[in-house]
């Protein structure tokens, strides 16, 4: 009788799982891979330190506008002004140091009385521990604040599911050749598959 009665729940219970043959093995696999990952607390910690290369005018220019609003001329803030940058990402304050990556996005101006721009910051990393993995920075940049925290919402690779924050300052700004170079300390955690990986080769 309650054999019975457990085989009828188990039936129902298979019918409100989806059916797995319609997704791609490829999904599947995503999916194995955040369940291994999510509940191991193997949050891994660290803190990366990098400069972007700004170069908002001449030869070499890596930041560009692409459209204003009806405001911005008249704006106080740059009001609705929108650039796109791909900024070179160096590990040290020098233009010729050695290179990360690229800082990939789009900036807007977003407030109306005081310069603060709506980031969406990609830093792609071509060199160095995390070449291949991505980090995205979102948010409000305040920059007339010496000290500004953006927040990390994600990334690729390496820094699937990671999170954190993000304090940038301005460490030199030449106003002549309006070259900047900013400088970037990134907190981040992201789950660190590493040992999983390890015992699945073990197995
Ligand atoms: C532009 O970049 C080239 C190649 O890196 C460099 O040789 C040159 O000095 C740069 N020019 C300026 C004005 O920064």
């Amino acid at each position: 009788m309650a054999a019975n009665l457990i085989v009828v729940i188990l039936m129902l219970i298979s019918l409100l799982i989806p059916n797995s043959n319609a997704r791609k093995e490829g999904a599947k696999e995503e999916l194995a891979w955040l369940q291994n990952i999510c509940c191991t607390g193997n949050e891994k910690v660290v803190k990366l330190h990098f400069f972007l290369q700004d170069v908002q005018a001449g030869i070499n220019e890596t930041v560009f506008e692409v459209a204003r609003a009806s405001i911005s001329a008249n704006s106080p803030s740059n009001f609705g002004l929108v650039r796109v940058l791909d900024d070179l990402v160096t590990a040290g304050p020098e233009k010729d140091s050695e290179k990360l990556g690229r800082a990939q996005g789009t900036i807007t101006y977003i407030d109306l009385e005081t310069s603060a721009l709506g980031m969406n910051l990609n830093i792609v990393f071509t060199a160095g521990p995390y070449s291949g993995s991505t980090l995205c920075i979102l948010g409000r940049n305040p920059i007339t604040v010496d000290q500004r925290e953006l927040p990390v919402v994600g990334g690729t690779g390496i820094f699937r599911m990671a999170r954190g924050y993000v304090i940038g300052n301005t460490y030199d700004y030449d106003t002549y050749t309006e070259y900047g170079v900013l400088e970037y300390n990134a907190y981040v955690s992201y789950f660190d598959d590493s040992s999983i990986r390890t015992l699945q080769g073990d197995q």
